[in-house]
């Protein structure tokens, strides 16, 4: 039975709900959110009448719980994508009701699909969704996500207002379209949307379902990977940046002065907003110049920050590191930064560098390999959902240390997959650093769905379990840090 089932069958009551809810959290988010646009459609109608004819079920449960708040929020997430009015409508009322913490891009799409009556009510409305969307592209969501709400919200207004009120609904497209000189709005520069601005509104319905098709090809477009190089080790070689590193150990601030030297060279906007807040899976040198640039310091810190929780008795011990979705293994860097800073004795028998851009893995192993101490180094270029077993190599008696920075928290990918992954491939000490942006409730369940996997094992030990919102670290940067150890053993189920 597939996992939308079993929850219609465990949806009788509150208890059974609440118990599945706890037992198949990971299996819900993966089906839910994690899993291609493409793949989730064909569920499409089933997931809103379950939502409709469950309500009176899911009202019930205890949202207190961090188990039903993330639940009923993957609902919502879902009801926003496919535009089901109604389910949204209730789903949202129920969450804010019970106080629940609601990202910029739900609060945007509430605004035009809760409460409007008359063309002037989206008039209204306009600036302030423009707004909630521009605080979800260039804090919370990916562009993807962004664009999409936007291209619902225009659906909504041909849809209900073009057959009555064709002047004013092109008004209100031209006003969006007045906000793409501003910088913040720079999504309203995406290709999709001049495509779907441009559909003859004239026949509403005609231009309604362009506009829907529009953006299905588009979100079934994205999510893809470039084809993956399988050679066994991959190390950028013969390129001037080569020769820009020269033949000594940098550390991070070196390689971060180079990465400024060289984007202040192209000072190009449009290469930073490519980078889709970081999570993009990058395809040229100046992307990896504007990353490291804009993200470089606060990943130092944040990382580092986490490194401080590891335990002393790492000391002396032959460790393999596994840096996962490792972009230009800046973990990796920090890290040897880091014991080199404490002078802790450590012998690293293995580096593993996981990452789906091949020219950020290779300048991974390129910076990996500058670190006499780093051993050998193995190259893995795929995605995390593209994983198979013999991609590792590993010692069931060295000390793992897997290095999630900022890769968890992304949503292109499943975690129970991950978690499956680590237990048949991993076995013995394994020690977890796992450091991302504090985004929302949401994103943040995901590194709490991780963790508390391993809590299973006996071994288990948590070191670093914090969430901090912007204010409330340094520099206006946000953290979700969790550092925790756990011994894997094959036998347990
Ligand atoms: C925010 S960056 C973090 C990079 C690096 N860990 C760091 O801290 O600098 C996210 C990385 O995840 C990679 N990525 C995106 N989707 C992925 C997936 N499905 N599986 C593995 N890595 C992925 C991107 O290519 C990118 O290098």
């Amino acid at each position: 039975m597939d996992i939308l089932n079993k929850l219609i069958s465990a949806s009788n009551s509150k208890s059974s709900l609440s118990a599945f809810i706890d037992d198949y959290n990971q299996e819900l988010y993966d089906f839910l959110l994690t899993q291609s646009y493409r793949d989730l459609k064909r569920y499409k109608e089933d997931i809103d009448r379950y939502i409709l004819s469950h309500l009176k079920v899911i009202k019930t449960l205890d949202f207190d719980l961090e188990s039903t708040r993330v639940f009923v929020l993957i609902l919502l997430e879902v009801a926003e994508r496919f535009s089901f009015l109604t389910s949204f409508q209730r789903l949202f009322k129920l969450l804010h009701k019970n106080d629940c913490e609601l990202g910029s891009r739900i609060q945007a799409s509430s605004s035009f699909f809760i409460g409007v009556r008359r063309i002037s009510d989206y008039e209204k409305r306009v600036d302030q969704i423009l707004h909630q969307l521009s605080v979800a592209y260039n804090v919370e969501d990916s562009e993807e996500r962004v664009v999409g709400t936007l291209i619902n919200f225009y659906a909504q207004v041909v849809h209900n207002f073009a057959l009555q009120n064709q002047d004013r609904v092109l008004l209100l497209r031209d006003h969006i379209l007045s906000k793409r000189e501003d910088l913040s709005f720079y999504f309203l520069r995406h290709e999709l949307i001049d495509k779907v601005f441009s559909i003859d509104i004239s026949d509403h319905i005609v231009a309604f379902e362009k506009i829907k098709s529009l953006l299905d090809i588009f979100l079934e477009r994205t999510n893809k990977y470039l084809s993956f190089t399988h050679d066994s080790f991959m190390m950028e070689e013969g390129t001037s940046y080569v020769d820009l590193l020269g033949c000594d150990c940098p550390d991070f601030f070196a390689l971060r002065d180079i990465a400024v030297d060289e984007y202040q060279k192209i000072a190009d906007k449009s290469v930073y907003y490519s980078l889709d807040k970081g999570v993009r899976v990058l395809t040229s040198e100046s992307q990896l110049f504007a990353y490291l640039y804009s993200y470089g310091k606060m990943h130092y810190n944040k990382v580092t920050s986490a490194f401080k929780a590891l335990p002393d008795n790492l000391n002396d011990k032959c460790l393999e590191i596994i840096d996962w979705g490792c972009g230009q293994a800046l973990a990796s860097v920090c890290f040897f930064d880091y014991i080199k800073e404490k002078g802790c004795e450590l012998i690293v028998h293995q580096v593993t560098l996981i990452e789906p851009s091949k020219i950020a893995l290779k300048r991974g192993s390129l910076h990996v390999k500058k670190y006499e101490l780093a051993g050998n180094i193995r190259t893995v270029n795929k995605d995390l959902d593209s994983l198979v077993d013999n991609d590792i190599v590993s010692d069931n008696t060295h000390i793992k240390v897997h290095l999630f920075s900022n890769i968890l928290d992304i949503e292109k990918f499943s975690l129970k997959k991950l978690i499956s992954f680590i237990e048949n491939n991993f076995q013995g000490e394994n020690y977890f650093v796992c450091a991302s942006p504090y985004i929302n409730y949401l994103r943040t369940s995901r590194l709490d769905g991780f963790m508390s996997s391993f809590s299973r094992f006996d071994s288990f030990e948590k070191y670093l379990d914090v969430d901090h919102e912007k204010g409330e670290w340094i520099n206006g940067w946000t953290r979700s840090i969790r550092v925790f150890k756990a011994n894997i053993e094959s036998s347990i189920e």
